[in-house]
């Protein structure tokens, strides 16, 4: 029997769609599975918890606007993040601004544009934020963003025990008067330090031991802990054997501990367990070679369009688009750039595999198009499709170099 691809958590008619839509494309691209995306987010609907999109996972106007018809509310954390969305026709009152940099100009913009909820991540941005609302007649909602350091805690992208510039340790925040503030009103606090979590034992033993820290510094600092904000780092599956998170396990946690804490409010902000699954790259081999016994593939792509694998050494999931009879052997799978760190993985793939030939790399609905380097070399940029009501659509056409080059 020929081997059947196999594309995350796609539909099998997207999937099977793609082989016949891919004829029409020169270039590489990404497709977004915008029908099984929705049902997705429909599911994670849940009483407790108040659900963010983190933009920056995937900042395409068609993914905005299907998380936006199931009620996702949006995280944004620049103001092209924040007029992406807004243009999407998303009220300002449904935004909240994270991130470490957040200039006088852009909180400036953020209070003119209606913008209401800051996670504040420095005590400059807290002064920042309480004098512009003082200017604009306005009294937004701030959440405190705490650093913690924990014994069981390791080291990740996002931080883990190390020092970042996201937020602050709660020994840094106690030295604050919140009675200096009088312009804001602090309902809440955020801690966000670990990304891409697969162990949903350890995310909610982490999630747990926040708590008291938590609610000490509130206390501390004389206000009503109100809203907690855990963030995102909910993992998805990219390796053969990783586990898959349960959202029922994660979110009777998160009850729990919503309960315990006594909160009004307990948010998330999901970016790669919202998106990440419903999305995957396609990019045509352009040349395979044998080298010191090893057999290598050069795509059309690699890291200028999917970045992760460069950072991470962790592959996406791959499979050849068209079905194959052949054995499986391993590929050294190289992108176009001049350098070594362009590599997608040494991956397992029918060993027919030859120029011309499309590979679909799975598990790229999160970080993929905005998070990568696309002008290194002058290639064309990918480009972004969607697949709605069972039809595909081009949303972002690839387009060549000279579109970007002054
Ligand atoms: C403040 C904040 N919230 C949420 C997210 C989304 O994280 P994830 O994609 O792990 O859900 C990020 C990602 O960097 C973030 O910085």
């Amino acid at each position: 029997m020929s081997r059947k691809p196999s594309i995350g958590a796609m539909s099998a008619a997207c999937h099977a769609g793609i082989a016949a839509f891919e004829q029409s494309q020169d270039n590489p691209f990404f497709v977004y599975d915008l029908d099984s995306l929705s049902e997705h987010i429909a599911s994670l609907a849940n009483d407790d918890i108040k659900l963010w999109f983190a933009v920056k996972a995937n900042p395409l106007s068609k993914v905005i606007q299907t998380l936006d018809q199931q009620g996702m509310n949006f995280d944004v954390a620049s103001l092209g993040e924040l007029e992406q969305v807004l243009a999407q026709g998303v009220s300002a009152k449904r935004v909240l601004n994270t991130g470490p940099a957040k200039s006088i100009k852009q909180i400036k913009r953020f209070i003119e544009l209606g913008v209401n909820t800051f996670v504040v991540e420095s005590i400059n941005q807290l002064e920042l934020i309480n004098q512009l609302s003082g200017e604009f007649n306005v009294t937004p909602e701030i959440l405190l963003r705490v650093q913690l350091r924990f014994e069981q805690g390791d080291n990740n992208p996002l931080g883990g025990n190390s020092l970042t510039p996201f937020g602050l340790g709660s020994q840094e925040w106690s030295q604050i008067k919140l009675a200096d503030y009088a312009n804001v009103n602090v309902i809440g606090l955020h801690i966000f330090q670990w990304g891409n979590m697969l162990d949903g034992e350890k995310l909610i033993s982490l999630w747990q031991a926040m708590i008291a820290p938590l609610t000490e510094l509130a206390d501390s600092l004389g206000f009503e802990l109100q809203v907690l904000d855990l963030g995102g780092g909910l993992g998805i599956p990219y390796a053969k054997g990783d586990n898959s998170l349960s959202w029922h396990e994660l979110t009777s946690a998160l009850a729990q501990i919503k309960r315990q804490a006594n909160l009004n409010e307990l948010w998330m902000e999901l970016g790669r367990y919202a998106v990440g699954e419903y999305g995957c790259y396609v990019s045509k081999v352009v040349d395979v070679k044998q080298n010191y016994q090893q057999s290598l593939l050069v795509l059309q792509g690699g890291i200028n369009h999917l970045l992760r694998p460069a950072i991470t050494e962790q592959p996406f999931p791959v499979s050849l688009l068209r079905a194959s009879n052949a054995p499986a052997q391993s590929f050294h799978v190289h992108g176009p750039l001049c350098t070594s760190l362009d590599k997608l993985g040494e991956l397992a793939l029918p060993s027919d595999v030859c120029v011309g030939d499309s590979l679909v790399f799975s598990q790229c609905g999160a970080y993929g198009f905005t998070e990568a380097m696309p002008f290194f070399l002058c290639h064309e940029l990918p480009a972004e499709v969607v697949y709605q009501h069972g039809e595909f659509e081009v949303v972002r056409p690839s387009v060549p170099a000279s579109s970007y080059l002054f």
